[in-house]
């Protein structure tokens, strides 16, 4: 198991984005992938 993690305090700068297309990237060539949204308190 390997850990990504898409990691920038600001908003809007794509981490979404970016998990979202990694994730169906990697399960186009048959890995599995779960996304864990992790949001500090502000
Ligand atoms: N490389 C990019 N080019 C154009 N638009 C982008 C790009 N990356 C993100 N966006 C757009 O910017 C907005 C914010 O992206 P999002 O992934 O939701 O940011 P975050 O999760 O960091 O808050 C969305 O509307 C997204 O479609
Ligand atoms: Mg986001």
């Amino acid at each position: 198991m390997k850990i990504i993690s898409i990691t920038n305090q600001k908003g809007g700068t794509g981490k979404t984005i970016v998990a979202v297309n990694l994730s169906n990237a990697l399960s186009l060539k048959d890995y599995k992938a779960l996304i864990i949204p992790i949001g500090s308190v502000s």
